[in-house]
């Protein structure tokens, strides 16, 4: 499964990118709205960090405006992928921007008809929202079952699945076992996810007794 880091914050990207780890970037509108920067500045300096897909968001809410702030966020780098709401306008801009090879994230899916009506739009991605499905009381892992089982039920449909709203490791773990192809990741999430108290308290016995040897790998 690829790692996508969802975060606008280039300080907190380049500290994760230091793994080289990160596969790729989401953004939308809340979160560039906390950075308190222009969003082609901030995506700039993302793409120059970044050269797997990032996902820039359109503001628009009819197709034309949505074609149009997609032209002038394409022109900032070429791994800008577009950001379209899950909605009959978006789906609208996605079926144009596809059939001109431009790359797509559809946004704001919670249901399977919704993922599959972004699929037959030519979607690169669609993004479900785990945690905001669990917030209503729904299983968010468990929408993302259903779409991989009808998404691998058509094999034309090429559309990869990019869980989001990932609130914690769990979240992580039961999308990657239900075969998300990727799932973007909150930065304080992705630093949970190599943390294990048994790791720490094991180095630490491998290093006190390594320490009363008096050895050096020298
Ligand atoms: O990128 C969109 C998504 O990850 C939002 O997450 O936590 O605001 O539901 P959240």
């Amino acid at each position: 499964m690829k790692i996508y880091i969802d975060s606008s914050d280039i300080k907190e990207i380049k500290e994760i990118n230091k793994t080289k780890l990160v596969d790729g970037i989401t953004t939308n509108p809340s979160l560039i709205a906390k950075q308190n920067k222009n969003i082609k500045t901030i995506l700039k300096e993302i793409c120059n960090e970044i050269k797997g897909p990032v996902s820039a968001e359109v503001t628009a809410v009819d197709c034309e405006g949505m074609l149009k702030e997609a032209k002038i966020l394409k022109k900032i780098a070429k791994n800008i992928v577009i950001k379209l709401p899950l909605t009959f306008e978006g789906l609208k801009a996605c079926k144009e921007l596809s059939a001109k090879g431009i790359k797509t994230n559809v946004t704001l899916c919670f249901s399977v008809t919704q993922a599959l009506m972004a699929a037959k739009s030519g979607a690169t991605y669609v993004s479900p929202f785990i945690g905001r499905l669990d917030d209503i009381g729904k299983s968010g892992v468990g929408l993302i079952q259903d779409i991989r089982k009808v998404f691998d039920n058509y094999k034309d449909l090429k559309t990869k699945i990019l869980s989001a709203s990932i609130r914690n490791v769990d979240h992580v773990k039961e999308v990657a076992k239900a075969g998300s192809d990727i799932a973007t990741i909150p930065p304080k999430v992705f630093h949970e996810m190599y943390k294990h108290e048994l790791t720490d308290k094991g180095l630490k016995i491998f290093l006190d007794d390594w320490n009363s040897t008096n050895q050096k790998i020298s």
